[in-house]
């Protein structure tokens, strides 16, 4: 239990996390909130009644960045009119940071790293016992090896029927780009035996549907040499019961096989839409980027998916504005999604990052350049997305409800409900409220560029 002289000890500690970034950051966050609250800790709801606020970083790309430092930033003030506050900075800028937050934000209590998550419990009662001396506790683990132990830790997930769950971390590709190596280190996979046993867990509590996470799932097990590789995981997660849909993020092209493909379009339960980032459709920015694919070789393995599952969802994530790149590679990046047609795509512009070896590219992209493409592509994007949603228009979609969102309609008994497809698309339709973390059945009525509608079919039990 946690004491602070300056506040009631019979009142049980409020905290509160502040999370930037991936779904990576996301449940690191569900995982320090299940950790606190074990040990005491009460969730607060609102940052002002937090007692411990935590902020938890992202530092992906510049702006990313920014506010997470903003953030802290106002924590200044707050800190002032409340001195009993703890503050703590935890996340990928903490990890690659560490001390030198202080310099920056002295009012700072805590720092921890993304590898010192499980340790969380015993740092905030160092820190309540160094703040009466008005010390700091900072510790950021910088080794390679990760112990199983890190994530076999308690987990207070945010939703109630859909949960994720982490089965790598790391990454040992250096994209010439990207921050991830340096603040998430080497690619580790987790053990399969604590991956099944920690969804048996879930499915038990009543989940329906979980997401595979890491950095590259496509890689999975395959510094460890495990016997199981990610095809064979995920057929083995199939036979939990209970579990009623999987999803995974994020893949590397250059690891996406076609035994995967086949063990997606084999199961029932692994739904039919794939992220798969290309970053750039100029083989030449590609290889700057150290992708190690070819724009010919994207468009091959997204073949070989839609002929072995043809009503499969694709979004990516790309980057405009990479160092050295001229229209013409631009144009083959507006090639490549005129091709593919991607359901959704997470457009960025470019932006350096420390550490990186782009960084210190000497032809960088001027920003108003960086700007016009990302509109152009943006536009290209937004009509296509409209138009995939539209060609959905008539279908049967299987939704998870997930959220009643309106009360109740004319008649007085429905609500309006939302959930997503196992294409991964939102749909809103009126129905009861007790479908809620049911599977239901939904005919698609109208097609916006972000949602659906639909109608309820018939009530699945
Ligand atoms: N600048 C812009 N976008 C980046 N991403 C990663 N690093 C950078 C960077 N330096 C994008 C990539 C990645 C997504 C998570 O963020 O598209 O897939
Ligand atoms: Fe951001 Fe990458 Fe860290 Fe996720 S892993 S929080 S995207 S820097």
């Amino acid at each position: 239990m946690f004491c602070d002289p300056s506040t009631d000890n019979k009142r049980r500690k409020q905290v509160y996390i502040k999370t930037y970034g991936c779904q990576m950051n996301e449940h690191d966050s569900e995982r320090m909130y299940g950790l606190l609250l074990n040990s005491g800790f009460k969730q607060a709801l609102r940052e002002e009644d937090a007692d411990l606020l935590l902020i938890n970083s992202c530092s992906i790309r510049e702006k990313a960045e920014q506010k997470a430092f903003s953030s802290l930033g106002r924590l200044k003030a707050l800190k002032a009119k409340k001195p009993q506050l703890r503050i703590g900075f935890g996340g990928c800028i903490a990890q690659r940071e560490g001390k030198k937050i202080i310099r920056r934000a002295p009012y700072v209590d805590l720092i921890f790293g993304t590898k010192n998550i499980h340790r969380l419990p015993l740092l905030v009662e160092k820190m309540y016992k160094m703040c009466k001396r008005q010390a700091r506790v900072v510790e950021i683990c910088h080794d390679d090896a990760v112990c199983p132990e890190q994530f076999r830790c308690p987990v207070e997930r945010a939703g109630q029927f859909k949960g994720w769950v982490t089965i790598m971390q790391g990454c040992n590709n250096y994209c010439t780009y990207c921050v991830v190596p340096y603040v998430r280190g080497r690619e580790w996979s987790r053990p399969p035996e604590d991956i099944e046993a920690e969804i048996r867990q879930m499915a038990d509590q009543g989940y329906k549907e979980v997401t595979l996470l890491g950095q590259n799932v496509n890689s999975y097990g395959q510094a460890e040499g495990y016997e199981v590789n990610f095809p064979t995981l995920l057929r083995a997660i199939e036979k939990i019961s209970g579990i009623e849909r999987i999803r995974f993020t994020t893949s590397n092209p250059k690891d996406f096989s076609a035994e995967l493909v086949e063990a997606i379009a084999d199961s029932s339960k692994v739904c039919e839409h794939i992220h798969l980032p290309f970053q750039s459709g100029s083989d030449k920015i590609l290889k700057s980027m150290n992708r190690k694919y070819t724009q010919s070789e994207y468009l091959k393995k997204v073949e070989i998916l839609r002929n072995k599952i043809p009503g499969a969802a694709l979004t990516s994530d790309v980057i405009v504005g990479f160092p050295g790149e001229k229209e013409e590679d631009f144009q083959q990046t507006l090639h490549l999604i005129e091709k593919v047609r991607f359901d959704g795509l997470f457009t960025f512009l470019y932006s350096i990052r420390p550490q990186t070896a782009a960084g210190n590219f000497s032809d960088q992209v001027p920003t108003n350049i960086k700007q016009e493409r990302f509109e152009i592509m943006l536009q290209m994007q937004n009509e296509i997305s409209s138009e995939r949603n539209k060609a959905l228009l008539g279908t049967r979609q299987e939704v998870l409800v997930e959220k009643v969102i309106a009360g109740k309609d004319k008649f007085g008994s429905n609500n309006k409900l939302r959930g997503r497809t196992r294409l991964n698309k939102i749909v809103e339709f009126i129905g009861p409220p007790e479908l809620l973390g049911t599977l239901q059945e939904a005919e698609i009525i109208r097609a916006n560029r972000f949602n659906l509608e639909g109608a309820l079919i018939s009530e699945r039990d």
